[in-house]
């Protein structure tokens, strides 16, 4: 049997949809993209949300309209994705890692504060593989170094913390609309805004800071001469994106439940299999899952690599776990003691899990890791 890794989750009528907005002719940003703005919004709680080209370039401008710029530090973690801390750099400012808790994978905010200096001009907490950080943490933190808080949430739609979503909690949280992820519009970005000014100002920064909207300009009843009082960016969605945005926002609650069946399902079967740590569940979060790592405890008989390798040939593609990006070439100056970090991104790897990912293939899944690392009796 072979099992996809990842796919996303389309109900059918995405196509018929997107026709529909090609027929009216905005096909760059236009209504459709305000109106996925406004459901974004509503659904993770924010004010306002600002829609970007992908998630990269969402943390790029909400670092941008926090004030990061040349000589400033950032507080990332190194357990992330790299584009986390590429938005950074993109804005001329230095990354600063931090070590993660070592059971959430998550920054710890008792490492970031650590990391602080008079450089220092904001943290970024990531929600790991849409698991929330520490927020309540992160926000004090901010509050008394007077730093701005920028959340990388590229896998956290659906996620909430203490009761209240991804999105309703820091004044810049920042999506990712990729296909791995939990929703998608293909290539997206989405930064969830507390502040109106700022919102406008980001509206202005995704369109090299023009300040009359395509939009606005459409329905004008005048001639309007329009300026450019900043420099900015290209950093616009089209309608077609923002349209399969709205036909998957409807989806997200169906493929939150089926992502939290499946992983229970495995962390269920994973108290049978030795040598295999599920994911840490704390009680103050739910998660999106939008992947699901383990972990390969120090004594396993078999590396983890080795173990991806015997899982691919049985028909099962499996990742490592989340990247450490200072230990890649690019990042490598970077000076960083991040013991936690390190063991983690080694030991861990994760399994193929996603909305519409049958019964039938987990279990083979299951199977063949039990197979590979040994069974339990049950
Ligand atoms: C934690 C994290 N941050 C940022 C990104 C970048 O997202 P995008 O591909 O939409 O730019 C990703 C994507 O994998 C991610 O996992």
């Amino acid at each position: 049997m072979q099992v996809p890794f990842s796919r996303p989750y389309l109900r059918g009528d995405e196509g018929a949809a997107v026709a529909e907005t090609i027929a009216t002719g905005w096909v760059s940003q236009g209504p459709r993209v305000r109106e996925f703005e406004a459901a974004f919004a509503e659904r993770v709680g924010a004010h306002d949300a600002v829609a970007t080209t992908n998630c990269t370039t969402a943390l790029q401008l909400a670092l941008y309209v926090s004030g990061i710029g040349p000589g400033d530090e950032v507080i990332v973690p190194s357990m992330s994705f790299i584009a986390t801390a590429n938005s950074v750099w993109q804005n001329g400012a230095e990354p600063v890692f931090a070590d993660v808790d070592p059971r959430t994978y998550n920054l710890d905010p008792d490492s970031a504060e650590r990391a602080i200096s008079s450089r220092t001009k904001a943290i970024m907490p990531v929600h790991q593989l849409g698991l929330p950080a520490d927020m309540d943490a992160f926000l004090e933190l901010g509050e008394r170094y007077g730093l701005a808080i920028v959340e990388d949430a590229a896998c956290a739609i659906g996620a909430s913390y203490r009761g209240r979503p991804i999105g309703s909690l820091g004044p810049l949280a920042c999506f990712s609309l990729h296909p791995r992820k939990v929703i998608t519009t293909g290539e997206g970005g989405m930064i969830a805004v507390e502040d109106p000014d700022v919102a406008e100002r980001l509206r202005r920064l995704r369109q090299h800071a023009m300040d009359v909207s395509d939009l606005a300009r459409h329905g004008a009843k005048d001639v309007v001469i329009e300026s450019y009082p900043e420099r900015g960016w290209n950093q616009r969605m089209t309608d077609m994106q923002a349209t399969l945005g709205l036909c998957q926002l409807q989806a997200l609650d169906e493929i939150l439940e089926q992502r939290a069946r499946l992983a229970a399902r495995y962390t269920a079967a994973l108290e049978h299999i030795p040598y295999l740590e599920p994911p840490f569940e704390p009680d103050y979060a739910q998660r999106t899952w939008q992947s699901y790592a383990v972990r390969l405890t120090p004594d396993a008989p078999l590396a983890r690599n080795e173990l991806m390798r015997r899982l691919l040939r049985d028909g099962v593609p499996t990742r490592r776990g989340v990247m450490a990006i200072h230990e890649e070439r690019s990042y490598a100056a970077a000076a960083a003691d991040l013991p936690h970090t390190e063991a983690a991104t080694r030991e861990s790897l994760m399994l193929p899990l996603f909305a519409g990912l049958t019964d039938e293939e987990q279990d083979h899944v299951i199977d063949c890791l039990a197979a590979h690392v040994g069974a339990v009796a049950a």
